[in-house]
């Protein structure tokens, strides 16, 4: 039954609340282990996805299947295996950290003594070992948000869902944050499914995205191929020593080559295989004399490429 390319499949999954649609016929895939970014504008259906996902609410229409079980017909199975940093960051206030992290252990049917190893690594992890005694209701956003991610790891899910998981962390704890979503990935090949509104951050952790708006998927696929379907070119920039009038002659020659602007020294140039036009583009300026500094790509940013999907739309 266990598909194993895919740890998530939505199939046509769909949620209404009060018949306003919020999550609208999405059909996607996750491949196991990888890191995958959700992203979308508030009310996206973001977090509704996760709730979905997570077994916390059921689907209008539409199923969803998590490592080959239906949420249609192995709900307890599918929450078992999944851990979730649920938006509200949902923890006992009249717990202590501590105590939180020992009741939902034993909730997945984790056991001392692995129980208590899981909790004093993850406690000393996330620099928690000093407030283990105190009420959580005491603890400030940040805090919560840490004792609720141990939560979501307590019994090692194949599945970690992230519903904005760095929003209230501090830049030095969401550095270290991001580095242990890597190595959660890399060493228990966890698959991590992340929403997000730092697209510099989704873009460091995360090689493929869906990008929704309005419950519908917009995109969806690997950032990198995302970016040259969208643009359809690359565009690259060339730095010279001096910029001579032959050289923008010679540039503008070249078969390929389109939409060609200068600044100072450099030449910027846009073209579709630059696998042939640069090399006979560096080949032509050489034997004109001209002395080059460097050749560089004009990367679009993950930044980039959401505008124009939102904007497009
Ligand atoms: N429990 C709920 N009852 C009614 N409407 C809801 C509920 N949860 C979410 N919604 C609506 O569903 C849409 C998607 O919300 P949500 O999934 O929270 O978006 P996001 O996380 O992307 O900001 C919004 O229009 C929101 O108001
Ligand atoms: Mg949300």
């Amino acid at each position: 039954m266990a598909s194993n390319r895919f740890a998530v499949v939505l199939d046509g999954l769909t949620k209404r609340f009060n018949g306003k649609i919020a999550v609208d016929h999405n059909s996607y895939e996750i491949e196991e282990g990888v890191i995958f970014g959700l992203l979308g504008p508030n009310g996206a259906g973001k977090t509704t996805t996760i709730r979905l996902l997570s077994g916390v609410l059921e689907p209008s229409e539409g199923d969803a299947e998590v490592y080959g079980y239906r949420l249609s017909n192995d709900v307890n199975i599918i929450r078992s295996i999944v851990g979730v940093l649920p938006e509200n960051r949902a923890l006992y206030d009249r717990l202590t950290a501590q105590e939180n992290l020992e009741f939902y252990g034993r909730l997945y049917g984790v056991e001392p003594p692995e129980l208590n190893e899981r909790i004093e690594s993850l406690l000393s992890f996330l620099d928690l070992q000093d407030v283990r005694n105190t009420f959580v209701g005491k603890f400030s956003m940040g805090m919560r948000q840490k004792v609720a991610l141990a939560r979501a790891l307590i019994h090692q899910p194949k599945l970690l869902l992230l519903d904005e998981p760095t929003s209230n962390l501090d830049p030095v704890m969401s550095a270290k944050f991001k580095e242990y979503i890597k190595e959660l990935s890399r060493d228990l090949k966890t698959t991590i499914l992340i929403s997000s509104h730092h697209l510099a951050e989704v873009e460091n952790l995360c090689s493929k995205i869906a990008v929704i708006n309005n419950g519908r998927v917009i995109s969806v696929g690997d950032i990198n191929e995302l970016k040259r379907r969208i643009w359809g070119y690359r565009e690259f920039e060339i730095r010279l020593l001096e910029l001579k009038p032959d050289f923008k002659k010679i540039v503008e020659s070249i078969s390929g080559v389109s939409d060609v602007r200068y600044t100072g020294n450099k030449i910027f140039y846009r073209c579709v295989d630059a696998d042939k036009v640069n090399p006979s583009l560096i080949k032509a300026l050489v034997q004109a004399n001209a002395e080059i500094i460097s050749l560089n790509e004009v990367e679009r940013t993950l930044e980039d490429l959401y505008m124009k999907l939102i904007r497009g739309e």
